[in-house]
C-alpha cells in the first residue's frame, strides 16, 4: 500500500495550477445520463473517484472516451442497465447521484444504499423524500433503493428539511426532465451545484436561482449534449493555501477562484497571511511568520466549508494561541485529532463536535495513518511543518481527491515522496 514520506521544515514557495473540482466533475458526469447526446467535460481532474464514476457509467452502458488532457466524452445513447451495484456505491458515495438522472430519463432505477462512512451516518432520506414527492414509487429491498415512476416525474414544490449538497443535486437533475415546475426550497448553495446547474442549462435545462436557497426548474421533454469545463477545485486551492500558511511560506495559485473561498480566505487573513487575488488567481504570503490561532465553525456554503476543517486544524496546531473548532455538518469528522496528537499537537475534544487546539511551537515526525480524504491532507500539512520525516500510511484516501499531490507539493519545494 502506498505511503507518503515527508521531511518537514521547509516553507512552501512557488506557483501551482489548481485542478478541476472533484465534487463538481462527479455530478456533471452523472448528468450525462439525462440525454442520449454526447456531453464533453473538460478540466476533469485525474482522480480515483472520477475513474470510479466512469466505471459506473460504463457498467450502465454509457460510452466513455478520455483524451490525454482528461477531456471526457460521455454518451448515454445505449444505456442497458439502470442498476448501480453495491460494489461501486460502497467505494464512492457520489455514485448515488445516478439515481435522479436514471429515474428521470428511464422511469426506473436500482441503486445501492450507500450506508454510513468514516465521517458520519450520511443518510439519503432527503433524496428519497424529494423523489417521492415528485411521484416516484420507492422501495428499499436488500440494501437497494428501487425507484419507479409511471410516466414522467412531476414538478413539485419541495422543502428540504436539512441543507444537503447531494440531495439538492439529485433532485435538481431529476427535475430537469420532470413534467412541470419544481421548486427546491432550503437548497444547498455550494458552488459545485452552480457548476452542475450551468452545465444542465447548456444541455437545455430551464433552471433559475441556482446558488440561492431556492432553485426553480421548469422541466423539459429532452436535453441535448454540450461541452462544459469543470470549475476549479476550491478545496484543493484552500488546502495548498493553508499548507503555505502553516509552513510560513508563500504560494501563487493559478486557475483559482477567490469568490468561492471567501470564508476560508478571511480565516487565513485572521491567521496573519497576506492574501491577494484576481479573477482567476489567488496568492498568499505568510512572510515567514508563525500563524495566529483562528476559530473555525463549519456551515453550509457560503459558510466555512467542512472540507477545509481538518486542514485548518493542522494550521492551528502550530499557531500562536488557542483555537476552538466546531464541526456542524458531519458527526464524526475529527478522526484526524488522534493522528495530529501523535505528531505532538495538543488537541482536546471537548464534545463530539468541538475541539480545543492549543498551539504548540513545533510538531515532531511520527508514523501516522490517513482515515479519510480531508484528514489525509491535514496530515500532509502537519508533516510539512513537523521536525523530522513523517510517513503517512493509507494515502489511497488522498488519491481520491488530490491530483498528483506529491508533484504539486514537490514543485513548491516540499521534500515529499511516494513510497511503498
Ligand atoms: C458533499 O457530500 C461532498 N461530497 C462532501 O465532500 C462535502 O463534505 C459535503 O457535500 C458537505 O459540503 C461530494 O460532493 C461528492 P450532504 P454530501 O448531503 O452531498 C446529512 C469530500 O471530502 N444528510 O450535504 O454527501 C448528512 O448526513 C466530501 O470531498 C441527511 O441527513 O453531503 C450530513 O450530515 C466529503 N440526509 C449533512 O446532511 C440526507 O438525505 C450534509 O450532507 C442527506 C444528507
Amino acid at each position: 500500500m502506498d505511503k507518503l514520506r515527508i521531511a518537514g521544515g521547509r516553507p512552501l514557495n512557488g506557483r501551482l495550477r489548481v485542478s478541476g473540482a472533484k465534487n463538481s466533475a462527479l455530478k456533471i458526469l452523472a448528468a450525462s445520463l439525462l440525454t442520449e447526446a454526447p456531453l464533453v467535460v473538460g478540466n476533469t481532474p485525474h482522480l480515483h473517484d472520477v475513474t470510479t464514476m466512469i466505471e459506473l457509467l460504463g457498467s450502465l452502458g454509457v460510452d466513455v472516451t478520455v483524451d490525454e488532457g482528461m477531456r471526457v466524452q460521455v454518451q448515454a445513447a445505449n444505456v442497458h442497465s439502470q442498476r448501480a451495484p453495491y460494489e461501486l456505491v460502497k467505494t464512492m458515495r457520489a455514485s448515488f447521484l445516478v439515481l435522479g438522472p436514471l429515474l428521470a430519463r428511464f422511469g426506473r432505477a436500482e441503486v445501492s444504499l450507500p450506508g454510513g462512512c468514516a465521517i458520519g451516518a450520511r443518510p439519503v432520506d432527503q433524496h428519497l423524500k424529494g423523489l417521492q414527492a415528485m411521484g416516484a414509487e420507492i422501495e428499499l429491498d436488500g440494501g437497494y433503493v428501487r425507484a419507479r415512476t409511471r410516466g414522467r416525474l412531476q414538478g413539485r414544490h419541495i422543502h428540504m428539511d436539512i441543507v444537503t449538497v447531494g440531495g439538492t443535486e439529485n433532485l435538481l437533475m431529476a427535475a430537469t426532465l420532470a413534467d412541470g415546475v419544481t421548486i427546491i426550497d432550503n437548497a444547498a448553495q455550494e458552488p459545485e451545484i452552480v457548476d452542475l446547474a450551468e452545465c444542465l442549462i447548456a444541455m437545455g435545462a430551464r433552471i433559475r436561482g441556482h446558488g440561492t436557497r431556492s432553485i426553480e426548474i421548469e422541466g423539459v421533454e429532452a436535453l441535448h449534449g454540450c461541452t462544459h469545463s469543470v470549475m476549479p477545485d476550491r478545496i484543493e486551492a484552500g488546502t495548498y493555501l493553508v499548507a503555505a500558511a502553516a509552513t510560513g511560506g508563500r504560494v501563487h495559485l493559478t486557475h483559482a477562484r477567490a469568490d468561492i473561498l471567501t470564508a476560508a480566505l478571511e480565516r487565513l487573513e485572521a491567521a496573519g497571511a497576506e492574501v491577494a487575488f484576481g479573477d482567476d488567481w489567488i496568492s498568499l504570503d505568510m512572510t515567514g511568520r508563525r500563524p495566529l490561532a483562528v476559530d473555525i465553525e463549519t456551515q453550509p456554503h457560503p459558510g466555512f466549508p467542512t472540507d477545509l476543517q481538518a486542514q485548518f486544524m493542522a494550521l492551528d496546531c502550530i499557531a500562536e494561541g488557542t483555537s476552538r473548532i466546531r464541526e456542524n455538518i458531519f458527526e464524526n469528522r475529527f478522526m484526524h485529532v488522534q493522528e495530529l496528537n501523535r505528531l505532538g499537537a495538543d488537541i482536546e475534544l471537548v464534545s463530539a463536535s468541538t475541539a480545543l487546539v492549543r498551539g504548540v511551537d513545533h510538531l515532531s515526525a511520527a508514523p501516522v495513518m490517513a482515515t479519510d480524504l480531508r484528514a489525509s491532507s491535514c496530515l500532509v500539512i502537519a508533516a510539512l511543518v513537523a521536525r523530522g520525516t513523517t510517513v503517512i500510511d493509507r494515502i489511497y484516501h488522498i488519491d481520491r481527491g488530490y491530483e498528483t499531490i506529491e508533484e504539486k507539493l514537490g514543485g513548491l519545494g516540499a521534500d515529499i515522496a511516494r513510497v511503498r
